[in-house]
């Protein structure tokens, strides 16, 4: 068994990363440690990059076509790792999950159409609904104990008031990393299928499950749940690879596929670029005892998380994710407005965390983590963190 090393600490500067090209444009300031942006600080998988590495030394990069053996390796993946069966036909490739939930709201819904939203959710849901002219119809989560559940009488009613034809589904939910169960997305279904709409359900966060659990994919969850649904996957996530934009699209339902494919094909927008689908199969193929690992160390760091802030942030909580590597940091018990919150990670303690409000303003009291980086990477910024909630809540020492 090969072991990967988590803790390396890889210099991104000069390799277009977001994380840390957009500083300024985001935050105002680059001299922070970027703890914001979806990706992994870690390594990719060598046999992904050798994969990659392979094809570059051929001296011709022509048009391409994927192989019959790279949409094998994406149904080979859901059935091993999930127990989900993908048919051939059911597929589609699509250059981002972003772009592939823009493309089907613009094909199934008309300008002036709702969309329901669940917030706090991952912005561009919201973005993609008003910039295409469609109308953001809320539902949002509801607040317990220890999380959030999904508010269906909620979406009964908004669903009877404002008649939206699509709805938007996190599964798992970013930003809080909620699993939803089997039970409540066949809910969903039932109550979206009467109303004729169309879910599209993101589980980019899919592969990411954490503690052993399995992922739940919409389209596993009953009939309801396959006439309606439009998942979309991806290795960009699970892998690191997102700059390699490789996701994908399963739809069950013929009636919805066939006319929505059709149009995809007309305007190409299902065409892979060569280097997406090599290291997309290379990573289904190769690379699950790198991903097994990376779990566990990401599973580590979310306790040495949990344990530094209940020992020494007694004012701050964390919201325990399911799956992925973001935490939802709740600062509401220090009593601070989101203006305050956020000056106070980046000015007193030189963190660049995303803003919880951008998710919605349900999301105001909140700030989210990204915990995919070295332990020791997070232990300097839980120290900064300390020290910064010290000097506005001296109580907090
Ligand atoms: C829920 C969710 N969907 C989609 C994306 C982005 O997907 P893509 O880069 O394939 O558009 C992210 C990235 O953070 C995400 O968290």
């Amino acid at each position: 068994m090969t072991q990967y090393n988590f803790d390396d600490i890889i210099n991104r500067q000069g390799t277009q990363a977001v994380k840390i090209e957009s500083l300024d444009r985001m935050f105002g300031r680059h001299d922070v440690t970027p703890l914001w942006v979806a990706d992994l600080d870690f390594a990719v998988c060598p046999r992904i990059t050798d994969a990659l590495a392979r094809r570059l030394h051929h001296p011709i990069l022509g048009y391409s076509e994927p192989s019959e053996s790279y949409w094998q390796s994406i149904i080979d993946w859901e059935m091993h790792r999930h127990g989900f069966e993908v048919k051939r036909e059911e597929l589609s490739f699509v250059p981002g999950v972003v772009r592939g939930i823009a493309w089907a709201v613009n094909f199934f819904s008309s300008r002036g159409d709702g969309v329901v939203v669940q917030p706090p959710v991952y912005t561009p849901f919201t973005t993609i609904i008003r910039g295409n002219g469609r109308r953001i119809v809320e539902n949002p989560l509801l607040p317990t104990a220890d999380g959030y559940r999904m508010d269906l009488e909620g979406l009964r009613k908004v669903v009877a008031e404002e008649k939206p034809k699509m709805l938007i589904l996190c599964n798992p939910h970013n930003p809080i990393g909620i699993q939803w169960d089997r039970d409540t997305m066949a809910e969903l279904a039932s109550i979206c299928r009467a109303a004729g709409m169309v879910v599209v359900s993101d589980e980019i966060h899919g592969d990411l499950m954490l503690h052993g659990r399995r992922h739940i994919p919409y389209l596993s969850c009953g009939e309801d749940a396959r006439a309606t649904g439009v998942m979309l996957g991806a290795p960009s996530k699970t892998f690191n690879i997102p700059g390699l934009v490789s996701s994908w699209m399963v739809i069950k339902n013929e009636e919805l596929r066939r006319p929505y494919y059709e149009w995809l094909e007309a305007n190409e927008f299902n065409q892979p670029v060569l280097f997406s689908t090599i290291g997309a199969e290379a990573a289904y193929r190769n690379g699950e005892e790198w991903l097994d690992q990376m779990l566990k160390y990401v599973e580590g760091n979310l306790e040495f998380v949990a344990d530094y802030v209940a020992e020494n942030i007694p004012g701050l909580r964390i919201v325990r994710p399911q799956a992925s590597f973001l935490v939802w940091l709740d600062f509401r018990a220090l009593h601070m407005c989101q203006r305050e919150i956020m000056d106070l990670l980046l000015d007193k303690a030189h963190l660049a965390l995303n803003d919880g409000s951008m998710f919605g303003s349900q999301g105001e009291g909140f700030a989210r983590l990204n915990i995919g980086t070295p332990r020791s990477v997070l232990a300097k910024a839980l120290d900064s963190l300390r020290a910064a909630v010290c000097s506005v809540c001296p109580q907090e020492k």
